[in-house]
């Protein structure tokens, strides 16, 4: 049943003994049906059963929502998450809403009957936090809409949307803005956290450009949240949003997409050349100097059974803001390390998403899979550690073949010129000291989680190791939920300090607490 192109919204309910049978709201049975006094209740329905819920809050909500519960034939789909170990432990249903205006309703209702509920979009979250909901999920992925404002300055998305969809429409229409680099992931959900992207050199975080944010409490209450309304929420929204609201739209500044093609580079190294890989990439980056144009470069050690199933090999991807001329005299250091494979061309952004493996068709950027990790954030790759850690994979592959044979360290490097440039206490985003970023992963075999866990915290050692002189520094996003609240938040007292009082203030029952959170569950 293809229900987003249905008139009427249905509900699918499954009552008892595998009896499918679909309600159109808008026929009589289901109101008629309810007690009055269920959908006043003031406290606790301990005994609350899935198809009561799909019957009392289904009859508030707009055409097209969907309330789905275990199981429905969609179940599958809608709980779908890149890493299938943040699954919520107990999920009840989903509430896929259809307008902004439910959000508030599903909110409520839940705080009426004492539900834990979590809004989520594109499920690539793969923190463990999130295995701690027991309760609903209010998934906002139909809300998809973009308006571009008449001044060409900032344009409104709603809280659904996504890298893919954003990207393309933007671009078609002469205009970019800061959004996270992968096609599947969310917008709102890197956004909340900070946001990394490739625009970020130019133009800051994503959350550097926010305007206003139309936002569902806790409580569930509408707030229109902007550096003059709510001024204190707006702080703390940026960067440790998670913890606050439920976005259901947000204005975001756009830009002139200024060129028609984006240059990019890929090179495939064997393990020799790790060194000179390293240290020409400390050169090229500086410490935190890569320049605006330099969006992005993206490494990763992997297995490439092709080549070799013990020996790992060390991919780069490039991508610059401009032309091939102009990009190549910046890559000139690179293409003078003898590579397995190198590949250039010149294309569109959405194009450019697919050659550096942050497309849909990617098999690791939008699938589905039992994954371990650890990350953390750098000022400059040690080249002794590099090394250190890249014995390791392959010490892994000989040991360890089904774990190693999906796994990979992931290097990442934004320009981070901008984000340098804005005061660091303008937001609760507190790492713009920080311009690199290492993320491990491995897809674990059955049974193969202790030793999965093992490497990954072998890898964050070797990288914490690497720079003596700092503490551990986390990006909320890549947090895999076992780290230090400090890490993620700031080390300065007064950044959990203030956000800790900020929760008092706007959600004083810690109903956010599923990512990441500053109060844990
Ligand atoms: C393959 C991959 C690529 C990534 N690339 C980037 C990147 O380029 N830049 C970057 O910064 N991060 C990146 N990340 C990390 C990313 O920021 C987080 O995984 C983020 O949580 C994904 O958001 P989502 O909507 O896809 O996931 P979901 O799991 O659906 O949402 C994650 C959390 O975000 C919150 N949330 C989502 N939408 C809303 C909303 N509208 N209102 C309130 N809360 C909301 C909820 O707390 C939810 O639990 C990447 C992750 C993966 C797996
Ligand atoms: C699940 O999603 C896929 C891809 O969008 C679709 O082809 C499939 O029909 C969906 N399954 C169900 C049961 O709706
Ligand atoms: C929300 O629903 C969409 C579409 O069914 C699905 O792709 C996505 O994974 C869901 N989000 C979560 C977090 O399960
Ligand atoms: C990088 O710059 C920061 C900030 O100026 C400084 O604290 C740090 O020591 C520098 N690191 C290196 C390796 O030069
Ligand atoms: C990180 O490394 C430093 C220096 O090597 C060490 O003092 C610190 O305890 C380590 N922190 C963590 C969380 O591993
Ligand atoms: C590089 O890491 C090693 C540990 O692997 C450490 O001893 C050394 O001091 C680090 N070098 C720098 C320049 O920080």
């Amino acid at each position: 049943m293809r229900t987003t192109t249905t008139m009427t919204p249905i509900i699918r309910i499954f009552l008892g003994l595998g009896l499918l049978v679909t309600i159109v709201l808008g026929s009589p049975l289901p109101h008629s049906a309810i007690p009055e006094y269920f959908q006043h209740a003031p406290v606790t329905r301990g005994q609350l059963s899935v198809s009561q819920v799909q019957q009392e809050l289904g009859s508030q909500l707009s055409k097209g929502s969907l309330i789905i519960g275990p199981d429905d034939p969609e179940w599958a789909n809608v709980t779908k998450r890149y890493s299938t170990f943040s699954k919520p432990q107990d999920l009840k249903l989903v509430v896929k809403v259809n307008a902004e205006s439910d959000v508030p309703k599903v909110v409520k209702y839940c705080n009426k009957n004492s539900i834990n509920f979590m809004a989520n979009n594109q499920g690539h979250g793969f923190t463990t936090t999130i295995t701690k909901l027991s309760g609903i999920e209010i998934n906002l992925s139909q809300l998809t809409n973009i308006k571009i404002q008449p001044n060409k300055k900032s344009a409104w998305f709603q809280g659904g949307t996504w890298g893919g969809n954003i990207i393309k429409t933007l671009w078609d229409q002469g205009f970019v803005t800061t959004t996270g680099s992968n096609e599947c992931v969310g917008l709102m959900g890197p956004a909340l956290g900070g946001g990394f992207g490739r625009y970020q050199g130019l133009y800051g975080l994503v959350s550097d450009n926010f305007v206003t944010l139309n936002v569902v409490l806790g409580d569930g209450r509408n707030l229109q949240v902007s550096k003059t309304s709510y001024p204190d929420l707006f702080w703390a929204l940026k960067g440790a949003g998670h913890n606050f609201a439920i976005v259901t739209s947000a204005e975001l500044n756009i830009y002139p997409r200024k060129i028609d093609t984006w240059h990019y580079h890929n090179y495939a190294w064997t393990q020799d050349k790790l060194e000179t890989i390293f240290e020409t990439l400390n050169r090229v980056q500086g410490n935190g100097t890569t320049p605006a144009k330099l969006a992005v470069n993206f490494g990763q050690v992997s297995l490439d059974p092709s080549y070799s199933k013990t020996e790992a090999i060390i991919g780069w991807t490039f991508a610059y803001m401009g032309s091939a001329a102009e990009g190549e005299m910046l890559l000139q250091p690179f293409n003078e390390i003898p590579a397995l494979q190198s590949v250039q061309g010149d294309v569109s952004y959405e194009e450019l998403l697919q050659v550096q493996g942050t497309g849909a068709s990617d098999p690791t950027a939008c699938s589905s899979s039992p994954l371990v990790g650890s990350s953390g954030l750098l000022q400059t790759w040690n080249v002794t550690s590099q090394r250190e850690i890249y014995n390791l994979f392959n010490k892994k592959a000989v040991e360890q073949p089904d774990l190693a044979a999906n796994a990979r360290v992931f290097y990442e490097c934004y320009s981070t010129l901008k984000t340098q440039a804005i005061d660091a206490a303008s937001s609760a985003y507190p790492h713009r000291d920080e311009y690199l970023v290492y993320f491990f992963a491995t897809v674990t075999p059955p049974g193969k989680e202790d030793q999965a866990h093992e490497w990954a915290s072998q890898v964050r050692n070797l990288f914490n190791d690497s720079e003596p002189n700092r503490r551990v520094a986390t990006y909320v996003n890549y947090a895999t939920g076992d780290e230090s609240l400090e890490s993620i938040y700031g080390y300065e007292p007064w950044r959990l300090q203030k956000l800790r009082a900020l929760k008092a203030k706007y959600d004083p029952k810690n109903a956010f607490r599923y990512y990441n959170p500053i109060i844990p569950a």
